[in-house]
């Protein structure tokens, strides 16, 4: 099974999931990492793993659209059963969204629903939450708004900040996301028509 991870900046998502592989734990292979910024530290994290690191930049594109046409040609080169956002920094079109309905997983740094788009920790914090958390979804039209597949929670303590909890937050994240592309790319989770079904359960 062959995954195509997009990334926008440093990559330790994408490094766990290489770490995953190295072990036999992934389910499959990335085959590329595809950045829209030429810097991101994670191309160097795909090519230290010999994996093809690939740069399409964002601002050479007119429109969001004409940037996500050429994006699909790129993945679709590398024949993917799963694309994998990981702390990728744009804004999906719809015909990108819907042409890989089902094949599109995402890890957002909160306990969806609450908290989509950005600085959910600030914001989490701010409301004197007592939990907090990252999610693992399936990407639909509505931004962070996908079916949620997996869920790692954070305890908040009074006195907590975002420096205090940042790490704690990645941990989790590093925790979750393999496992959740492990589980899709073995045939056990997949997005039904009614939400994501893992092992045959709706979730
Ligand atoms: C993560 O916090 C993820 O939840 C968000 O972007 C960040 C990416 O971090 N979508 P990294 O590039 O994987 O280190």
């Amino acid at each position: 099974r062959r995954v195509v991870v997009l990334i926008s900046g440093n990559g330790s998502n994408l490094q766990a999931l290489i770490d995953a592989q190295s072990y036999g734990e992934l389910g499959g292979e990335i085959v590329a990492v595809i950045s829209n910024k030429a810097d991101a530290y994670g191309l160097q994290r795909a090519r230290d793993a010999g994996i093809d690191a690939v740069v399409l930049p964002h601002i050479e594109y007119d429109s969001r659209e004409a940037f996500d046409g050429a994006l699909i040609k790129v993945i679709e080169r590398h024949e993917p059963d799963l694309i994998v956002l990981a702390g990728f920094m744009r804004i999906l079109t719809p015909m990108f969204v819907h042409r890989f309905h089902g094949r599109l997983l995402n890890i957002h740094p909160s306990l969806l629903p609450d908290y989509q788009g950005l600085n959910t920790h600030a914001r989490a914090l701010a409301d004197g939450c007592t939990e907090h958390g990252v999610s693992v979804h399936f990407v639909t039209e509505e931004l962070d708004g996908g079916p949620v597949v997996m869920q790692a929670v954070l305890k908040l303590c009074e006195g907590d900040t975002e420096e205090s909890i940042i790490d704690r937050i990645h941990a989790r994240e590093h925790l979750i996301y393999p496992i959740a592309v492990r589980w899709f790319l073995e045939g056990r989770l997949q997005l039904g028509p009614k939400g994501p079904v893992l092992d045959g359960m709706p979730l």
